[in-house]
């Protein structure tokens, strides 16, 4: 929408690598739900692609990426960021695994049709005005029966719009003891603002249109981040860790009711022989 190709290189420049993908130990919110992230595509991936030529459009930090590489995928890492690719290439070297980086436009890739058996992207689709023109280029670079899947945070209600105002008020209360009075009265959002409104079916509708058959979307993550400071936070972990099955359940149906509750859109479907 309005997040630039400066505004992203401004995000990632200085970031330094990671030295695991995620936090085994899931301490924090987002450490588990990178955890049901990853172990979700990784079970879509293995059941639902005819190979292991993955391209991940949007890489950021190449988080899915590293991931799918340590289980055997052959991995693309697509961006226009140059600090995003430099970030995503450290991030490989550290955990010793290899993969072709590729610096260039979602909308205009540069590689041959029916290239890859899965083509991936999370959190990037939600910052187009547009959703149709990437995703046509993403199923162009598809083979036949390949495997699109993506995420996205769009800007909806959810229990994060919930979460948003325990996030605030935690503001407020520190800034005031702190003195800080003209800080306190700033509304705290945990997710990326100005993204996309496009629904779940609008990005159906996409998807079909650009030649994809059995689309599945579904509405995920139904617990939002808190902030809870780093105990609190550990707590709050050590509870989402007993969700893990009821957090599953959650993102894999269909429920109506989902879309109102959960925080993120997941799609996929398979590329028309
Ligand atoms: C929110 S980050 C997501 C990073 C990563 N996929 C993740 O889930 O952590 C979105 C990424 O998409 C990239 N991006 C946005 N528009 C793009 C475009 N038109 N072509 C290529 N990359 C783009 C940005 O540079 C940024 O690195």
């Amino acid at each position: 929408m309005n997040t630039t190709q400066q505004d992203w290189e401004r995000f990632w420049k200085g970031r330094i690598h990671e030295q695991a993908i995620f936090n085994e130990d899931l301490e924090t919110w987002s450490d588990v739900a990178w955890k049901v992230g990853l172990e979700d595509w990784h079970r879509l991936f293995e059941k639902l692609s005819p190979g292991k030529d993955l391209l991940e459009c949007g890489c950021g930090s190449g988080k899915v990426s590293r991931y799918m590489a340590r289980r055997g995928f052959r991995c693309t890492l697509l961006d226009y960021s140059e600090e995003a690719l430099r970030l995503a290439r450290a991030n490989f070297e550290a955990l010793a695994l290899t993969a072709e980086f590729v610096r260039g436009d979602v909308k205009r890739m540069l590689f041959p049709d029916g290239r890859f058996d899965v083509v991936y992207s999370g959190g990037m689709l939600e910052f187009f005005a547009d959703i149709q023109g990437p995703i046509d280029e993403m199923v162009r670079v598809l083979k036949p029966g390949g495997l699109f899947s993506a995420n996205m945070v769009p800007n909806k209600f959810s229990c994060q719009t919930l979460a948003d105002m325990e996030r605030t008020l935690a503001h407020t209360v520190k800034s005031l003891v702190c003195g800080k009075v003209r800080d306190a009265f700033v509304a705290v959002k945990h997710l990326p603002q100005g993204v996309s409104r496009a629904s779940l079916r609008d990005y159906v509708r996409c998807c079909e249109a650009a030649g994809l058959a059995s689309v599945t979307a579904r509405c995920v993550t139904p617990f939002p981040a808190l902030a809870l400071g780093k105990q609190g936070d550990r707590l709050y972990a050590r509870f989402l860790r007993r969700m893990l099955p009821w957090w599953r359940r959650f993102n894999e149906s269909p429920s109506p009711w989902h879309e109102s509750w959960g925080i993120a859109y997941r799609i996929y479907g398979v590329k028309r022989g």
